[in-house]
């Protein structure tokens, strides 16, 4: 289908418009003329009359003769541009200003109006067709009394197109006015959409085009302080999402290809070299072991992954219920008593009552926990201390999880939480994949609650998270 533009479509609308307005104008004009015109001729005629009335009243008398009375009708219809006929007072016609009309002399040919004109009116007659003219004429006829005694009639005939003529100039000017008004209001039309609506609109098209086709750092230059502003503005700040989201696929991708493939690069390195016989019977075992490490390194990480993206789809939904955090913190710190004894840790544990109960997912609060515990005992020093706290505050139960070491570097804040995020990659065990607060935060956030961190004076970070008491 062929493209409509919008400078068709509203060039379509606003001629309409002006057309529309033009007839009514010219409608209104022409009826207001026509009125105008005939008003006119009629005090023309009317003043006119009297001329021929006096002549017409000598005539009756026998003072006049009809040479006479025929010249000065004669005059007369020259000058008012009209055909006269005289009649006696019983409707003959006895005077013609017309020399084809002559014959109509001495035929009765007022009857009906007769009545009427005995009464001194004059009749007026539009469009009247006489018998005696074969095209549309405006009949005047005004009666002649003399001493108060109705002697006769004058019909002034005058042919429609007469009057009608300088309509027909108005008309004129009506329609070229219209048209040059069209002519005109197009160019402005033309001008104003082009610059308004049609070339910002086609900028924001051609940007959205190389947006779509892979672009994403293209934005729209509109400044202007209208709708169309507005758009580009909203449509530059979309385009700054989709440059974000874009950006984020591509680090994700390129993490998790990174991640997977160091494991498999290895565990690959290490039966090759078993089936290659670079290895030594003896020491197999050993590297099989490896192997079998780096497999569940992988497992882990791919069940993390499938974890996240189920958490963000919202595929997940969260069982909740009535739990004892402490209790839930107690089971958590268990699991790590190796981890803690190997590297010599101090735990504290403080627990606000003997049992604060909340409203949550039971084992995605475990994850939280034990994501929390599992960072802080390994980037806590050898020989620190870790503390983990509940407090309860009205509504909400805060838990927090503390270690000695190093802070975390104001910089890194922003991205602690992205998936993948090692703030000293120097510092971090082959095991980390990066994915642990991104999880945790995904966790919170599903729950509607709040996570965040703080580093402490003395040295050392804690993380603090919010949990929906149970109260009753
Ligand atoms: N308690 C902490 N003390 C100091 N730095 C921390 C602490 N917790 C997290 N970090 C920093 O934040 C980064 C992201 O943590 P996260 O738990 O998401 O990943 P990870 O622990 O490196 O890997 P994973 O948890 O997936 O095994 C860590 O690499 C670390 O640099
Ligand atoms: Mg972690």
């Amino acid at each position: 289908m062929q493209k409509k533009s919008l400078f068709s479509k509203m060039m379509a609308t606003y001629t309409l418009i002006i057309i529309i307005s033009f007839v009514i104008v010219a409608a209104v004009l022409s009826f207001w003329f026509q009125g105008y015109n005939f008003r006119q001729r009629e005090t023309q005629l009317s003043s006119v009359s009297n001329i021929v009335a006096n002549g017409a009243v000598q005539y009756f008398h026998g003072d006049l003769s009809v040479g006479n009375i025929s010249k000065i009708l004669e005059h007369v219809s020259e000058y008012s541009s009209s055909d006269i006929l005289l009649f006696d007072n019983y409707g003959y016609v006895c005077a013609v200003s017309k020399k084809e009309h002559k014959d109509f002399i001495g035929y009765q040919l007022l009857t009906k109006d007769l009545e009427n004109l005995r009464l001194g009116n004059s009749i007026e007659k539009k469009e009247f067709q006489e018998k005696i003219f074969d095209i549309p004429v405006y009949s005047y006829i005004v009666p002649i009394f003399n001493r108060g005694m109705f002697q006769g009639a004058i019909l002034f005939n005058t042919a429609m197109y007469e009057i009608k003529e300088p309509l027909k100039e108005v008309y004129q000017i009506i329609w070229i006015s219209a048209v040059l008004a069209m002519v005109l209001s197009s160019i402005v039309i033309y001008y104003f959409s082009q610059k308004i609506i049609v070339r910002p609109l086609s900028k924001i098209n051609n940007v959205s085009d190389k947006i779509a086709k892979g672009d994403v750092g293209k934005r729209v230059d509109i400044n202007s302080n209208d709708e169309i502003g507005e758009l580009a503005k909203a449509f530059n700040s979309m385009a700054d999402s989709l440059e974000q989201v874009e950006n984020n696929r591509r680090t994700f991708i390129s993490n998790v290809s990174h991640e997977l493939r160091s494991p498999i690069t290895s565990i690959k390195g290490f039966i090759g070299g078993i089936i290659d016989g670079i290895i030594p019977k003896e020491k197999e075992n050993y590297y099989l072991s490896i192997a079998y490490e780096e497999i569940q390194r992988l497992t882990r990480l791919i069940n993390d992954l499938l974890d996240l993206s189920a958490i963000e789809a919202g595929k997940f939904t969260l069982n909740i219920q009535k739990y004892d955090i402490n209790e839930i913190i107690r089971l958590s710190v268990i699991k790590f008593e190796t981890k803690i004894k190997s590297k010599k840790l101090n735990v504290n544990v403080w627990l606000d009552d003997k049992s604060v109960y909340v409203l949550v997912d039971r084992d995605k609060i475990i994850q939280v926990i034990t994501n929390l515990i599992d960072n802080a005992v390994k980037y806590v020093e050898f020989g620190g201390n870790i503390e983990i706290r509940t407090k309860v505050r009205g509504q909400k139960v805060f838990v927090s999880i503390y270690n000695d070491g190093q802070c975390i570097p104001e910089e890194d804040a922003k991205y602690l939480w992205e998936r993948f995020y090692k703030s000293d990659k120097s510092r971090t065990s082959k095991v980390s994949t990066g994915l642990g607060l991104a999880i945790v935060r995904s966790i919170i956030v599903q729950h509607g609650e709040e996570i965040w961190f703080k580093n402490k004076q003395s040295k050392g970070v804690e993380f603090i998270f919010t949990l929906k008491r149970n109260i009753k």
